[in-house]
């Protein structure tokens, strides 16, 4: 790769993953920068910040396309615009398709806010508290086709506090989250990496 690795990020949200991947994107020494910044739905605050950034954005909503197939596809194109060394999925809450998956597999990245195996799907905190688990925390996975289950790039550990509220809590583990986010794709973009099988290791092929 020559230059910056190209990121096209994709939220839903509020978007501070995201913000802490622009923060870091303005050093020329971490070796990435957003390109794009692409979402499933308007007004919120993650395109507000790409639009502060000078990141171009684009949306494509669900409901605007006769099928999910159909949506995954101009979703697909629209990221494919922007040819991205990866994409990574930061808060984004909807599950890629096949064209996705057969255009930028084992180039998308997602986030998820519990230790995998543990507590997949949209509720990983408040799963978590129920539980009653003691640690918690993030995990960042390349992204296959199921829910929250692909191979490991990175985690990170959250203590749970008696106290704690899934707000407290996910607040929590969005801090520790951004922190491993900002490290692992600065890494990826930097050394590169591979996976085989389960396993996901930084560096280049020799
Ligand atoms: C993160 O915890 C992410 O893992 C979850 O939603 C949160 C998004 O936060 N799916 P933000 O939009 O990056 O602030």
């Amino acid at each position: 790769m020559t230059g910056p690795a190209r990121l096209v990020v994709l939220v839903s949200g509020s978007g501070t993953n995201l913000q802490a991947l622009l923060d870091a994107c303005a050093d020329d020494a971490y070796g990435a920068r957003v390109v794009a910044v692409g979402a499933d739905r308007d007004g919120i605050e993650g395109l507000e910040r790409a639009e502060r950034a000078g990141v171009p954005t684009f949306v494509r909503r669900v409901k605007d396309f006769s099928s999910r197939d159909e949506w995954d596809r101009a979703t697909a194109e629209a990221v494919a615009g922007f040819e991205p060394d990866l994409v990574v999925l930061a808060g984004f809450m909807k599950l890629v398709g096949q064209e996705f998956h057969d255009r930028f597999g084992g180039r998308v990245v997602n986030t998820h806010p519990a230790l995998s195996p543990s507590f997949p799907g949209m509720r990983g905190p408040a799963d978590a508290l129920e539980y009653g688990v003691k640690v918690t925390g993030c995990t960042l996975f390349v992204v296959d086709d199921g829910v929250d289950t692909g191979p490991i790039v990175a985690q990170r550990a959250v203590e749970v506090d008696e106290a704690d509220t899934v707000d407290s809590l996910h607040e929590r583990i969005k801090a520790a989250e951004r922190e491993m986010l900002v490290d692992a794709v600065g890494r990826m973009a930097r050394e590169g990496f591979t996976v085989e099988g389960r396993a996901v290791r930084f560096g280049r092929v020799r």
